[in-house]
Parts: C-alpha cells; sequence; structure tokens
C-alpha cells in the first residue's frame, strides 16, 4: 500500500509536526507501507521528501509535488530542473500537519477532490474541531459540559471588567484556531490584558476569553474502526511543572521537564466511565470520524468539562494520543493499520 506522509505545513505547529510525522514514518511497517513523506514548507509548497536513518527530510527547495484533482491518487513530480513526470499512484493519504491549513479541513479537502483515500478526520469535523468557538456550540448544543467563554472578534474586544464579571479572574485568551497552545496567554490582572489580545490576534481574528478551571488535565485517545464503533482508550494525565503556569508551548516541547505524562490517570472508576462515554459523545457532536484526542479539565469535586477536540493530535514522543492508546492495548503500528483500513472503507 502506498501512503502519503503530509507534513511540516504553514501553521505555528510546523516544528511539532516534523517531530509527529518522524514518529509515523518509524511506525510505517515497511512490509506493509510504501511511505512516500512530503514536506509543505512554511509557505505552503508541497516538496517531495525522504526518510532515512530517522529522520525526515525538509528540503528548501527541490521536486514539487502535484495531488492531481480527481486522479484518484495521481501524483505529478515536479522537479526544480528537468521535466515534470508522474509518480506511483497513491493509495492513502495520512495528513499528519496541526493547526490551520492541515488539520482544519482545508488539506481533507483537497484530498476528497483528489478522490484520494483521507486517514483521519474528514472536512467537516476537522474544520469544527479546530475551531474552538465554533466546537464549543457544537457541545454546547449536544448537551456536553465545557468552560464558560466569551467569543471576542477582532476590533470589538470588551474590557477585561465586563470579562471579569462573566468569567472570573484569572482567564485564558486563546486564539479559536490555533494548536500547541500557541497565541494562548492567562491573565490574572489588567496590565497583561492588552498583550494578550495582541498575541492572540497574531494568530487569528477570532478569539475566546474562557473561564480558568482549577483542574486536572485528563486525555482520551479515541480511534474508529472501519464498522463506525469507537475505541476509548483509558485516560491519561498531563502534569505540568509549576514553574509554567499552564501546560504551554514551552511545557510541552522546549523544556525536557515541562510536564509529566501519567498514563492511566489515577480516577475512580465511574469517573473514569463517564468520561470516555462523554468523550465519544463529543467525537460524534463535533462530527470526527477516524481518529481525536479528547481533552477535558477535572476539578477536585470530579466535575469535568470537556476542553477541546484535536483531530490530528500530537505524535511526537512526549505527546498521549499513541501513550494513550498503547496503555488499552493498541501499539503504534495498530493505530495506523486502523486509520487506514477506515480511511479505505
Ligand atoms: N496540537 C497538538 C499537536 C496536540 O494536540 O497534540
Ligand atoms: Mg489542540
Amino acid at each position: 500500500l502506498r501512503i502519503a506522509v503530509l507534513f511540516g505545513g504553514r501553521s505555528a505547529e510546523h516544528e511539532v509536526s516534523i517531530l509527529s510525522a518522524t514518529n509515523v514514518m518509524a511506525a510505517l511497517e515497511p512490509e506493509k507501507y510504501d511511505a512516500v513523506p512530503i514536506f509543505v514548507t512554511r509557505e505552503g509548497q508541497w516538496l517531495l521528501s525522504g526518510f532515512g536513518d530517522g529522520r525526515l527530510a525538509t528540503p528548501s527547495s527541490g521536486t514539487e509535488i502535484c495531488l492531481v484533482p480527481g486522479g484518484r491518487g495521481r501524483m505529478l513530480a515536479m522537479p526544480a530542473h528537468g521535466a515534470p513526470h508522474e509518480l506511483p499512484r497513491i493509495d492513502i493519504l495520512f495528513p499528519v500537519l496541526h493547526g490551520p491549513h492541515g488539520e482544519d479541513g482545508s488539506v481533507q479537502g483537497a484530498v476528497e477532490v483528489a478522490r484520494v483515500p483521507l486517514a483521519g478526520c474528514g472536512i467537516l469535523g476537522s474544520a469544527a474541531a479546530l475551531d474552538k468557538d465554533i466546537a464549543k456550540r457544537l457541545l454546547q448544543a449536544a448537551g456536553l459540559p465545557v468552560a464558560r467563554a466569551v467569543t471576542i472578534h477582532e476590533g470589538a474586544a470588551p474590557s477585561l471588567a465586563a470579562l471579569e464579571d462573566e468569567l472570573g479572574l484569572p482567564l485564558f485568551v486563546k486564539p479559536a484556531r490555533q494548536g500547541s497552545s500557541v497565541g494562548v496567554a492567562k491573565v490574572h490582572a489588567s496590565q497583561e490584558f492588552a498583550a494578550a489580545l495582541a498575541g492572540g490576534f497574531r494568530h487569528d481574528r477570532t478569539l475566546l476569553a474562557e473561564e480558568f478551571i482549577a483542574g486536572r488535565e485528563i486525555e482520551f485517545s479515541v480511534l474508529e474502526d472501519v464498522d463506525g464503533e469507537l475505541f476509548v482508550s483509558r485516560p491519561g494525565e498531563i502534569v505540568p511543572a509549576e514553574s509554567h503556569g499552564f501546560y504551554n508551548y514551552d511545557a510541552k516541547y522546549v523544556d525536557e521537564n515541562g510536564a509529566a505524562l501519567k498514563v492511566p490517570a489515577e480516577l475512580p472508576l465511574e469517573v473514569e466511565t463517564a468520561m470516555r462515554d462523554m468523550a465519544a459523545q463529543a467525537f460524534r457532536a463535533v462530527g470526527c470520524d477516524g481518529m481525536a484526542r479528547i481533552d477535558f479539565f477535572l476539578t477536585s469535586d470530579m466535575h469535568f468539562v470537556i476542553n477541546e477536540l484535536n483531530t490530528i493530535p500530537g505524535f511526537t514522543d512526549i505527546s498521549m494520543y499513541s501513550k494513550a492508546l498503547a496503555a488499552s492495548g493498541v501499539s503504534y503500528a495498530e493505530i495506523i493499520d486502523r486509520l487506514v483500513e477506515h480511511g479505505m472503507a
């Protein structure tokens, strides 16, 4: 089976995607898969990559790749020098891209137009899950608990006093469409507010001001099989180091001791069961298919809310998705097999 793995990309999570895709490439069993890595530059060009010695090539120029619309997997290679030529047809495309322009339905749409099977979530679920404002509305409509939030549009930000009345302090300011906590700020006082808004608006025209929920971060991996049955993993817990204040980008990827992962998380059985059930409901409510990681906050009195859904969760060494599945008896190789099977069905 020839599988194209798309990685890199235009979003702020470009580097995270390279880490994720490196692990995905290493987990693709060569006797089953003929993998074609395609590097998406920060400008959005698709360039033929290569995988050797455990590393993915991230060229700045080279052979451009074009997926032929309606081509059912036909790909054209356009070298910097020399004539364009056709590559062997791919059977499926696996986008290992995080954030806007990759996890948001855009690439999923291109793949649909090309009439190629896709590993992971389709157009609508991708777009809805990546937009925290839209996802929250869908979750609320399904009667699922979420943190209280106020949507902020560029040029029409309310005062911090107005937000404080509704949400209390501290509160979080987040871009609606972003991942890995990029552009997220915790606001304790008015002098931090302007910078939080400016930082958020660098990433999106819509922000969310969200109440701070003091609690544990619990995550579940969801994997859908060919028959549409959802497998929900055991819970994993993120324990961020005090020094980072919250599980921000640096705590995730820069500081080796930024956070610890506890898998499975220690929860009373009835709480775990209720949360797993809710993870499956959230997956459906937002229109996901294939896979997603569902993140919760759990307070000390065992109340929980859904924080967000990630349709292309991180596959880095420190990422929860594969670890929570491993703790539930599903190996890395199995995750890929199931995603492929689901995509080809
Ligand atoms: N957005 C990052 C990759 C995650 O959710 O794991
Ligand atoms: Mg996310």
